[in-house]
């Protein structure tokens, strides 16, 4: 592994962590490794990957979660108002189809749940990951893979266009990446 990717990966779960709770879904969740850091603190962890080969480590290590291997550029997720947090700690920047992404959020999620997301901001992706890609301090096919890239407004106008609302947007590691927070309303909630 990189030189950097588990340390990477370790922050953006511990900038993740505390507003997750509840039943939680966590697409792109790879082997589960969020499900050993939030254990305590939710009700139930549902973990989704495309690759065959995490999901079937992810179910070895967390025998009492659940997993599927789906592709969200392909398909809505099967499940109906049943999560009160769904995760994606650094997903969304490769993902092509963001209307299919956006149906499945706003339908999985149930109201007053949330979405909490990291990607990488653009001076993050385009200057920072490229550069360290290149000297091998990050993971080099992770940087080529990263295809849509957000800032706030376009985290905002994403969540928006679902019927979901960006509740909270902060930067971190010296902003080359960002936290964002988009709830799903309850009923009769007042759009702010
Ligand atoms: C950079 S890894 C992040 C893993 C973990 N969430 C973390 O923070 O360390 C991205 C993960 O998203 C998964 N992924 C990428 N595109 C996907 C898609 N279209 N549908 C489902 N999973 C996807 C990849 O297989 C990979 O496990």
């Amino acid at each position: 592994m990189p030189l950097l990717s588990k340390y990477l990966s370790d922050a953006r779960m511990a900038r993740l962590a505390p507003h997750i709770k509840g039943d939680i879904l966590d697409i792109g969740c790879q082997r589960g490794q969020l499900k050993t850091k939030v254990a305590g603190q939710i009700r139930s962890y549902t973990g989704l990957d495309m690759s065959p080969a995490a999901v079937a480590a992810a179910r070895e290590l967390h025998p009492d979660a659940t997993f599927l291997t789906l592709n969200i550029d392909e398909e809505v997720v099967p499940f109906e108002d049943a999560f009160d947090t769904i995760v994606m700690s650094a997903v969304i920047e490769h993902i092509f189809n963001l209307r299919t992404l956006g149906q499945s959020l706003a339908k999985a999620l149930r109201p007053g749940g949330v979405v909490v997301l990291t990607t990488p901001t653009p001076f993050g992706n385009d200057f920072i990951h490229s550069l360290g890609a290149s000297i091998g301090l990050f993971s080099k096919i992770a940087a080529d893979d990263h295809i849509a890239i957000f800032n706030r407004k376009r985290c905002e106008v994403f969540a928006n266009e679902f019927g979901l609302r960006l509740t909270r947007h902060s930067l971190f590691q010296l902003g080359c990446n960002q936290l964002a927070i988009i709830e799903k309303p309850a009923p009769g909630a007042l759009a702010a």
